[in-house]
């Protein structure tokens, strides 16, 4: 057994195996096996190894194997590896494939087929969700789970050719990003025993001598590092205790957060479009077996959508515009328009899809429906937001131009009832060489839900946490 597992360092991945002139040179591999089907002179295999959605073909010929009973318990879902020799496929469905060797396969884990739960038929994603440690097997969250592997890179590529620095942010923090009171608790107080006292918690004993929380963003802390490297990002988990269940929101989500000093609301939307376009543009060309599967078993027409985006120049409008164009339009909403209200996700996506047909950032909204910490307009009214919202999602990237004007912080910071004292180094930082800045947070998940059209945002992440969901 330990001797065979060395042929870890020569077996090849199915995907680099694919790139091969067949020659009947010996090929290695190593994989699960998704399906057995057996003729009269053969058995046939496909075996996947997660680099490719189609996996590779193994024959077996029958006749000349020798012991069959070996293949007894090579089963969907067993492990094994193989020794091949690779050759021209006669099928038209690939160009290679692999005539085993005589007790050339070899099961490394067996699969009980009585109770292996993917079957080969098309399973619901809310089942898949109940076997999230066999999942990542099926060609969908294969693909998801390669998407957002390029994706990951893209964007570190993105920001680093362009001379940004990744900044870690912490994941634990004691102050509220966005003001909005949906964060996680952490503590090592005794929680139960201070129930049965029906005492309060006394925080001074509490592990930090603080409430503290799971940040909701890594922002204000990536505003520090931007006053002073210029242009820096984050790319970590951020958690949020908001009790949505919806098909784009999760408890634990990845965000992307630049920022940027001397830079102001058009120079952010600039970074933002560049960016969703780069993400794009990189996606269809690295992943494009992946992304055919998509366009044609889960959303029809992405392709082309995508790729067209990804050389368009997206709308520009202001909150006060997009009221206007909601208005004029006259659709019924569940909610009803008017200036000063959110934008719900139905007018989201009336705007993208129905009215400008493609992505928009939408600037200055009133600043009662948005953060403290955006930039308050002349007009007193609105601030300097940038939401960017797409088809079929809504709002995928949430930002603004920062405040950077010290006495109009505290104001705002009082005017939306929070403690100035709670965000003193946040304040402090404008005491010493402030400067106008901006950034924006793009959620990981709603981008990748973007380009793969999967519907619901538990399945574009590995484990989703959700409200009464957090398993595995
Ligand atoms: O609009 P949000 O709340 O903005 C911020 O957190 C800012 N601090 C970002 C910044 O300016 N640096 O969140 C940003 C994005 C949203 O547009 C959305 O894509 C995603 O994060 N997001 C979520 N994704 C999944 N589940 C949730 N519960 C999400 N909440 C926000
Ligand atoms: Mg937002």
């Amino acid at each position: 057994m330990m001797g065979r597992m060395n042929e870890h360092k020569k077996s090849l991945r199915i995907r680099d195996i694919f790139q091969l002139e067949p020659k009947n040179q010996e090929v290695p591999v190593q994989g699960w096996i998704r399906t057995r089907r057996e003729s009269k002179q053969n058995i046939f295999f496909e075996i996947n190894d997660g680099s490719t959605l189609k996996g590779i073909q193994v024959v077996v010929d029958k006749e000349n194997y020798g012991d069959l009973s070996s293949l007894e318990s090579a089963n969907n879902g067993a492990a094994v590896e193989v020794q091949g020799t690779l050759v021209a496929s006669p099928g038209k469905n690939q160009r290679s494939e692999l005539l085993a060797k005589p007790e050339g396969i070899h099961v490394v884990g067996d699969s009980p087929q009585e109770n292996y739960p993917l079957q080969k038929k098309r399973h619901s994603f809310e089942f898949l969700r109940e076997i999230a440690h066999l999942r990542p097997r099926t060609n969908t969250l294969g693909a998801v789970s390669r998407v957002r592997n390029t994706m990951s890179f893209a964007i570190h590529r993105f920001f680093q050719e362009r001379g940004f620095q990744y900044i870690h942010t912490p994941i634990i923090t004691a102050s509220d990003a966005e003001g909005a009171g949906e964060m996680f608790q952490v503590t090592t107080l005794p929680i139960s025993d201070l129930a049965k006292s029906g005492k309060s918690p006394d925080y001074q004993q509490d592990f930090f001598g603080r409430p503290s929380f799971l940040t909701v963003s890594g922002q204000l802390e990536a505003e520090i590092y931007a006053l002073s490297m210029k242009n820096v990002y984050t790319f970590g988990p951020t958690f949020r205790a908001e009790n949505s269940n919806t098909s784009r929101h999760l408890a634990e989500f990845w965000m992307i957060e630049p920022e940027m000093a001397f830079c102001d609301i058009d120079c952010n939307m600039d970074v933002a479009e560049d960016f969703i376009k780069f993400i794009l543009k990189t996606t269809l060309e690295e992943r494009e077996e992946d992304m055919n599967f998509f366009n044609q078993w889960i959303e029809k027409g992405i392709l082309d959508s995508l790729q067209r985006v990804s050389e368009s120049t997206f709308h520009r409008i202001t909150y006060t515009e997009a009221i206007k164009a909601l208005e004029d339009s006259g659709a019924k909403f569940d909610y009803p328009v008017s200036w000063g209200m959110d934008l719900q996700s139905e007018h989201e996506k009336y705007l993208t899809e129905v009215v400008y047909k493609g992505p928009v950032m939408v600037t200055d909204y009133p600043k009662e429906i948005k953060a403290f910490y955006m930039k308050l307009n002349d007009d007193e009214k609105t601030v300097g937001a940038l939401d960017v919202l797409v088809p079929r999602l809504g709002e995928i990237i949430g930002g603004s131009q920062r405040e950077h004007r010290k006495d109009v912080l505290i104001r705002r910071i009082q005017e939306m009832d929070l403690d100035p004292e709670d965000y003193w180094w946040y304040i402090d930082l404008r005491t010493y060489g402030t400067v106008p800045h901006s950034g924006f947070g793009l959620g990981f998940e709603r981008v990748i839900q973007y380009v793969t059209g999967m519907q619901n945002i538990r399945d574009v992440i590995p484990f989703p946490r959700t409200v009464n969901s957090a398993e595995f």
